[in-house]
């Protein structure tokens, strides 16, 4: 369940709309921030503060990628295989971060570090190939960029600390 502070937030939320349905994405979104994922025993718990069904919640959150039914990796790596970014060479990237991390798309690595999804456009086409790491895109992507990207994140030794990724790649667009 959501603690006090989430449900303060989440209760304000539902006052500005007329039905408490109307809140269910920023309540997921909420959620997800508190927990790392949307447990079934959250759905149910949302379902019952916004008067949703437990499979309208679900359909919800297997909708859209940006939620997740189960927890991930420390750094979540989407790699885009979109139009643009196919025509960019998405699929060496792809291959090169799975090679990397020894997964493949959909899975989490036994230490827990990556988890990795294969996503549609993120909206970053002019900076295609490019791959999203939480909230970070980088974008112009080779294999020898993101091989040194990778890197970066495998160096992190603590993998619930605070220490940053020693990021010294340009990785932004119009690179
Ligand atoms: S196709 Fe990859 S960001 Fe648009």
């Amino acid at each position: 369940m959501l603690n006090d502070l989430n449900l303060k937030r989440v209760d304000e939320i539902i006052k500005r709309y007329p039905e408490p349905r109307a809140a269910l994405l920023p309540a997921l979104w909420i959620a997800q921030e508190q927990e790392g994922y949307i447990s079934l025993k959250m759905m149910k718990f949302l379902g019952n503060l916004l008067s949703l069904s437990y499979s309208h919640i679900l359909g919800v959150v297997s909708f859209y990628t940006m939620f997740h039914e189960k927890p991930l990796g420390r750094f979540h790596i989407e790699v885009c295989t979109n139009i643009s970014c196919m025509l960019k060479g998405s699929d060496k990237i792809l291959s090169t971060v799975e090679k990397h991390c020894g997964i493949k798309c959909g899975e989490t690595s036994e230490d827990g570090k990556f988890t990795i999804t294969e996503v549609e456009c993120m909206g970053a086409c002019s900076g295609a190939p490019m791959i999203a790491v939480g909230e970070d895109y980088f974008e112009n992507l080779n294999e020898d960029k993101t091989l040194k990207l990778l890197n970066n994140f495998s160096n992190v030794t603590k993998l619930n600390g605070n220490d940053d990724v020693d990021d010294e790649t340009e990785f932004g667009g119009g690179d």
